[in-house]
């Protein structure tokens, strides 16, 4: 949900073309997450002002508007030390245009520039003061009144350093942000902060780092600082003498005379992973700040129990994991990458020969959880999809009440929660607002909260008790695929260990832990279909309508199948519980209609079969996803059908749903779609 990205040399000097170059390729790596415009800003070539560059559509028309139309922007001249900002966008408030696209600006002096993830929601009660201050907006969106709050800050209080002058404008703020800011009056300096959206600074340097981590330095009356001085309603005036002040004593750097660094402040990490593996996380209220090339990390608020300093990091992800390779998109790299994604998933947890499970990340829990009321598994989209795909085999397992649930509508309902509830949470980016707040609801309510995500120090992980990493590599396509069947897995990994002690179920989880094994050599099987579904994808991809029909374990491949044509396709599909089918969706079977069924030899085949017949006596002509040498179900629909071999009925989904991911990604090839960003959506969406 737009991406950010940041870069700041400081006595390593740059062209400003290696600058804009930089920016650019920063864009392009988070582009997944918003790319309806796009922009940039860095300083003009005499550095006393700020140029700012903004275009509509892809990062790649902003590329072009640079490249051809001949701003003079002096590509030769060099700037020792220098700050750029930049933006991709996913729009919320205002039309995607130049104008509604970051960075916005206080003034027509660029006094302050800014990007920003998220959304103000007190935006027009600090628009209405400001427009009665005499500021005059330019654009529709929330965004734009921060940079004006800071340039109001800055007359009446010329004097407050650069931080605190950021510090005293998100102390009026409502809603969710990262931002990241410049100024034309503290050149070379960069404040970048955050709340509830994601943002993480990687740091470059020649020389070793003076440390390992950097403390965390608190306003005098931290505890107090959070609170707005004055509510906007109330008029906002800003006295600099209430505000805490802290003096950094603190220095972060590189060590010894050469004082050359480069920092990158990105919404996550694969926009920095080229230039270094180094990175610290940013906490809600951190204000990190660079200013002689020195950082510092200061917070307005004392929480009870949190750290006192931000560990750096050091990334194990591969650039070559975020780079397509010879594939045409990265929706398809990563739907042929899933017979290593799993492997990766399973990798040290599984001992496929002893038949045992540890996730390593839950096993101090794992007696809690089993004596918990409960189990709830709570995801947006596809992730939710990989909770519905598992349930029959938690409970099962478990023999606990598993209850799936859509972030949104558990917010909704005011979900009862209780102490003795132990709560998933699955993500693939560990962002999702709604996943993020149902988590931060439950976790209030004395729930045990288990994250599970693919995105190794996203929200969801630090905030949750304990939990699993998927540990599926970097997804970028928009449309979630190797995700999916890896957040499958974790889960059934995780019932899997709650019923180790179970004699009776010993035979069942043999027969899983045999059937994960087999799991790679299977998806290698499926993917050999793709040509006959390119085929499929030839006769169906001028409908304007396909049902996705399936019960029992292949429930939810019906549903994250139907998701995928939509998402990708722009197509109307339904994923269609066979059950129902006599009460309501069998209205809609004529000829014409294009149906997928999906039919394993599992225990509700003969029920399936029913609902296949229905379809058939209806004159409806359906393609079967079944079974590889199933010639009984197949000779129903003779020529018309995908086969998958055959697996442990619980993990038969998995191999089920990628004939769909497939055929997704052929119709909306053939429909001339971008498949790896679908119009109007975004992959990270850190917004309610
Ligand atoms: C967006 C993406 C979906 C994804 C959903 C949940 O809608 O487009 O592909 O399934 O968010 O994302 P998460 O990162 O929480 O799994």
């Amino acid at each position: 949900m737009c991406g950010i990205f940041a870069y700041l040399n400081y006595l390593t000097p740059k062209s400003r073309k290696e600058i804009i170059e930089l920016l650019i390729k920063g864009l392009e790596r988070l582009e997944y997450r918003g790319y309806d415009s796009a922009g940039i800003a860095l300083d003009t070539s005499d550095s006393e002002n700020i140029t700012i560059l903004k275009e509509t559509g892809k990062v790649k028309a902003l590329q072009n508007q640079i490249l051809n139309k001949g701003y003079s922007l002096e590509f030769d001249v060099i700037h020792s030390s220098h700050v750029g900002i930049a933006h991709t966008r996913w729009a919320t408030h205002g039309v995607p245009s130049a104008v509604n696209a970051h960075p916005h600006r206080s003034d027509d002096d660029n006094s302050f520039v800014l990007v920003h993830n998220g959304i103000i929601t007190n935006y027009k009660d600090i628009k209405v003061f400001l427009m009665g201050k005499g500021h005059v907006f330019e654009s529709d969106t929330d965004t734009e009144v921060v940079a004006k709050l800071m340039a109001h800050i800055y007359q009446q209080h010329p004097d407050l350093p650069f931080r605190e002058l950021v510090e005293q404008a998100i102390a009026q703020l409502e809603g969710a942000y990262a931002l990241c800011v410049k100024s034309r009056h503290f050149p070379g300096e960069c404040v970048a902060t955050r709340r509830g959206s994601p943002l993480l600074v990687g740091i470059k340097s020649k020389t070793k780092l003076a440390a390992d981590s950097i403390p965390i330095l608190y306003s005098k009356d931290a505890q107090k600082a959070d609170h707005r001085v004055v509510s906007v309603s109330a008029g906002l005036q800003i006295p600099a003498g209430d505000f805490p002040r802290v003096e950094s004593t603190s220095q972060f750097g590189p060590l010894g005379e050469d004082k050359e660094v480069e920092y990158f402040f990105a919404s996550d990490a694969s926009a920095v992973i080229e230039h270094t593996n180094r990175v610290l996380y940013l906490e809600d209220h951190d204000v990190a700040a660079v200013k002689c090339g020195i950082l510092s990390i200061h917070r307005l608020k004392r929480g009870i129990d949190e750290s006192h300093a931000r560990e750096i990091t050091t990334l194990k992800m591969e650039i070559q994991q975020i780079m397509k390779g010879n594939y045409s998109s990265f929706m398809q790299k990563e739907i042929f990458e899933q017979p290593e994604s799993v492997v990766n998933t399973m990798r040290g947890r599984v001992d496929f020969e002893k038949g045992t499970v540890v996730l390593g990340g839950l096993k101090d829990y794992i007696a809690e959880i089993r004596r918990c009321r409960r189990l709830l598994l709570i995801g947006c989209g596809t992730s939710y999809h990989s909770a519905i795909a598992t349930r029959q085999l938690l409970e099962e397992l478990t023999e606990l009440p598993v209850m799936v649930d859509l972030a949104s509508d558990f917010l909704d309902r005011n979900t009862p929660i209780f102490r003795d509830d132990v709560c998933f949470f699955i993500s693939q980016s560990g962002e999702t607002a709604d996943t993020l707040l149902a988590l931060r609801y439950c976790k209030a309510r004395g729930a045990l909260i288990v994250g599970l995500t693919n995105t190794v120090g996203s929200s969801i992980c630090r905030e949750s008790h304990c939990g699993i990493h998927i540990n599926a590599g970097p997804e970028i396509g928009v449309a979630s695929t190797k995700a999916y069947t890896s957040q499958f897995i974790s889960i059934v990994m995780f019932a899997l260990m709650m019923c180790e002690d179970r004699i009776s179920i010993q035979p069942r989880r043999y027969e899983i832990i045999q059937g994960l094994k087999m799991l790679p050599d299977l998806i290698k099987e499926v993917l050999k279909v793709d040509n006959k579904v390119q085929e499929l994808a030839k006769e169906l991809h001028q409908q304007k309508s396909l049902l996705v029909m399936g019960r029992g374990y292949n429930y939810a491949t019906c549903l994250e199948g139907a998701l995928k044509i939509k998402e990708l396709t722009y197509m109307h599909s339904e994923g269609i519980l066979a059950g129902e089918l006599k009460h309501g969706p069998l209205a809609l079977i004529d000829k014409l209609m294009p149906v997928i069924m999906v039919v394993t030899r599992d225990p509700v085949y003969s029920k399936c079969m029913n609902a296949l017949q229905q379809v058939i006596a209806r004159e409806g002509r359906p393609v079967l996803v079944c079974e590889a040498g199933d010639t009984e179900t197949q000779a129903f629909c003779p020529g018309n059908f995908l086969e998958i071999p055959h697996s442990v009925d619980c993990l038969q989904g998995i191999l089920t749903v990628i004939p769909m991911q497939l055929l997704s990604y052929h119709i909306a090839v053939l429909r001339g779609c971008n498949v790896d960003c679908p119009r109007n959506l975004a992959k990270s969406v850190t917004v309610e």
